[in-house]
This record gives C-alpha cells, sequence and structure tokens, in this order.
C-alpha cells in the first residue's frame, strides 16, 4: 500500500490515420472514460512530413522510417492529453501491444485488436515512460496550459 501513488499523471494518446478514417474515435473515447481517464485536452489535425519526423525521431535510423512518416501523415488524427492515477501504463495496457496482429491474439479487448491492422497501422499512440509523455505532450501542447508549468519556472 505504501507504495501506490495517487498522484495524477498524464499521458499523450493519438488517434493515428486509419483510427480517424475508420470512425473509431467515438468508440476509443468512450473506452477512454470508461477506464476512468479525464481528457484534458484535445486537438484534430493533419500532421506534415516534418512533423512526424521530429515526433517520431528517435526512430529516424529505422529502416521503416519512412514509410511511418507517409502513413502518419496520410490524413487528420486525433491527439489527446489523458489524465488519472497511472495514467502512461494504464493507456499503454488499454490499447494493447504494438504489433495489432499480436493483439488480436494475445490481448483481443485491446483497442489496437479491435481497430489496428498491423505493426504499422496500430490505430493508436501512447507514450511509453514519464520522460516521452512530457515530451510529446509539449510537442503539441503548450507547457502552462498542460499543467507543466512548475512553481519554478513561475518565479
Ligand atoms: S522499436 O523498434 O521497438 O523501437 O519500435 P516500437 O517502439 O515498437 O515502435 C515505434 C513506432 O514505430 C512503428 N513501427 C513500425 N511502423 C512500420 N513498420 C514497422 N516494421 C514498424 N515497427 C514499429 C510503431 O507503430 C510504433 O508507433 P507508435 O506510435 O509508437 O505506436
Amino acid at each position: 500500500w505504501a507504495n501506490v501513488s495517487t498522484e495524477k499523471e498524464k499521458t499523450l494518446a493519438m488517434i493515428k490515420p486509419d483510427g480517424v478514417a475508420g470512425n473509431y474515435s467515438d468508440v476509443i473515447k468512450t473506452a477512454i472514460f470508461y477506464s476512468g481517464f479525464s481528457i484534458t485536452q484535445e486537438m484534430l489535425l493533419e500532421l506534415n512530413e516534418e512533423t512526424v519526423r521530429s515526433f517520431y525521431a528517435e526512430h529516424a535510423t529505422k529502416s521503416f522510417f519512412p514509410s511511418l512518416v507517409q502513413y502518419m501523415s496520410s490524413g487528420p488524427v486525433l491527439i489527446m492529453v489523458l489524465e488519472k492515477v497511472n495514467a502512461i501504463s494504464d493507456w499503454r495496457n488499454l490499447i494493447g501491444p504494438t504489433d495489432a496482429n499480436k493483439a488480436k491474439v494475445t490481448h483481443p479487448n485491446s483497442i489496437r485488436a479491435m481497430c489496428g491492422l498491423d505493426l504499422q497501422r496500430n490505430c493508436v499512440h501512447g507514450s511509453d515512460s514519464p520522460q516521452s509523455a512530457y515530451r510529446e505532450i509539449t510537442f503539441f501542447f503548450n507547457k502552462s496550459s498542460s499543467g507543466y508549468v512548475s512553481r519554478h519556472d513561475e518565479l
């Protein structure tokens, strides 16, 4: 009990082009609310290639990078900030494994099993650590509206 955190945490969730185009946004948001998250910020936008390259910069040297850039800039995405206790790992658990094909077998109730197709077209994104949540949230939303302005910054 002593180690259970009651601090609320934020994570970045994104419904990818195939999820938005397939009209999955409403059912995914219902799953989000049923799982106890609040959506504190939300933005529908079309990412250009340069923005995708920058967002996924850590994968720039991977062979799949050009294909990922093309896919992620192929249509509108819905970007959300989710908040709850343990938001980062709870959202990762709700979406299931990266490879939607595997998710269908091992995590049939996950979001990727419901609306993903494969390793690339996996319907949704979620930050994988507190560091990436901070980077990804402030990549799309300004720090103060995301609640990241510390007392130190305000002084
Ligand atoms: S890695 O290599 O383990 O760091 O990659 P991973 O964290 O599993 O995935 C990073 C994101 O890249 C996408 N991805 C791919 N796209 C196309 N082809 C292949 N082979 C591929 N492998 C991974 C994957 O969908 C991940 O996107 P996010 O948005 O992080 O889920």
